[in-house]
């Protein structure tokens, strides 16, 4: 596989009309359709896009990753239509659900349809798919009119790409293009769910709350991977080492002064330590860098700048990043996630 490819860099503004007949938007799709795989805005994360039919070009999105084989991909779609081809059945939960989330940051897991290459699935017998809620995403999908299949346009590992920058890091000259339709809204990625009849599972905290879910349908219960760690994660990309800028990160549950106290330990260790906080909170903090990622007051706001802080770090070369926590409520349940995941120690 071409590991040195000519990556083409569009700059897209997502409020023009008509952004399917755009000369970017068709270049872009005229690249999905020969099977080679492209980077997109969502409104959630960037995505990397392949036709979701082709063998092949799941193939060279794996590749493009370093994605393990056996964590299966998110199928995007832009119309209802499209269901048929990707999905065998869909019960009347699944139907309210994306009645009322549609197009929006819910990824719902239903049985596979038969044509859908055990490729995309990782050999499982269900598929996730999505209706993106981003003017770029959708008319790209139309444009190249089959669903597409596409992962955060992130090397595997690294946090997910919040701006078109992040992805031309991680995957410039191993994909084929980037459109740049500025910062996503959301920040983090979409939440993963299952239904029965009646009840939702929730397989990874996203842009959906549980709370959103249950105006919709009363019965919403986790994954028991998130209660006790002893079982498998129904979502395989949960069991992961995900999201994680180049140093280690410290999560503590405690006060700005608790905090102070680690970074005192560790500065005195000799280590140049960097504080990730919120906007109300830079003052309480000496140490070696230290970054607001949006406000407390305001958790979308955290979510949205969550990756592109910690990707910030990186830049900063520090050598450990100690990081406040955040409560477990709405997005909340999100960010704590992604920082669990991210962090190498728990305080
Ligand atoms: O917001 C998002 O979901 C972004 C944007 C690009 O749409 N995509 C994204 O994709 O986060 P990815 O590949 O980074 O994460 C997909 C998650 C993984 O945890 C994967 O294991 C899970 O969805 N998944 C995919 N198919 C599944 C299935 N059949 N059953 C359970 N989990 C599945
Ligand atoms: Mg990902």
């Amino acid at each position: 596989m071409i590991d040195s490819l000519k990556t083409k860099y569009w700059t897209v503004d997502k409020s023009l009309d008509n952004l399917e007949r755009h000369p970017a938007i068709i270049e872009a799709a005229n690249i999905i359709k020969r099977n080679d795989v492209i980077a997109f805005p969502t409104e959630t994360v960037y995505g990397l896009g392949g036709n979701a039919l082709s063998d092949e070009a799941l193939a060279k999105i794996f590749h493009a990753k370093g994605r393990p084989s056996d964590n299966p991909l998110i199928i995007h779609i832009a119309t209802c239509s499209q269901l048929g081809a990707v999905v065998d059945a869909i019960p009347e939960t699944a139907k309210k659900l994306m009645t009322a989330f549609w197009p929006g940051p819910l990824t719902i897991v239903l049985a596979k349809g038969i044509g859908m290459s055990d490729k995309v699935t990782a050999g499982l017998p269900t598929i996730a798919v999505r209706m993106p809620d981003d003017p770029i995403a959708l008319a790209l999908i139309k444009a190249a009119n089959v669903p597409i299949a596409a992962p955060s346009a992130n090397r595997s590992g690294k946090p997910s790409p919040t701006d078109a920058t992040h992805v031309r890091l991680d995957l410039d000259g191993k994909i084929s293009g980037i459109i740049d339709g500025g910062m996503t809204n959301i920040g983090v990625e979409s939440t993963v769910i299952e239904c029965q009849s009646n009840t939702v599972t929730i397989l990874r905290p996203g842009g959906i709350t549980k709370s959103q879910l249950a105006k919709v349908i009363p019965h919403v219960s986790e994954d028991a991977y998130f209660i006790t760690k002893d079982h498998v994660p129904k979502s395989p990309g949960m069991k992961y080492t995900h999201y994680s800028p180049k140093a280690p990160i410290i999560l503590v549950s405690g006060d700005a002064q608790s905090i102070q106290k680690i970074v005192n330990e560790e500065k005195q260790a000799g280590n140049r330590v960097g504080v990730l906080t919120t906007k109300e909170n830079v003052d309480s903090y000496v140490a070696d860098v230290i970054l607001a990622c949006g406000e407390r007051q305001h958790l979308s706001t955290v979510g949205a700048e969550l990756y592109a802080t910690l990707r910030q770090f990186d830049l900063h070369e520090v050598d450990l990043i100690v990081s406040e926590s955040f409560p477990k409520v709405g997005i909340g349940e999100a960010i704590m996630n992604r920082l669990e995941k991210a962090a190498s120690t728990h305080l």
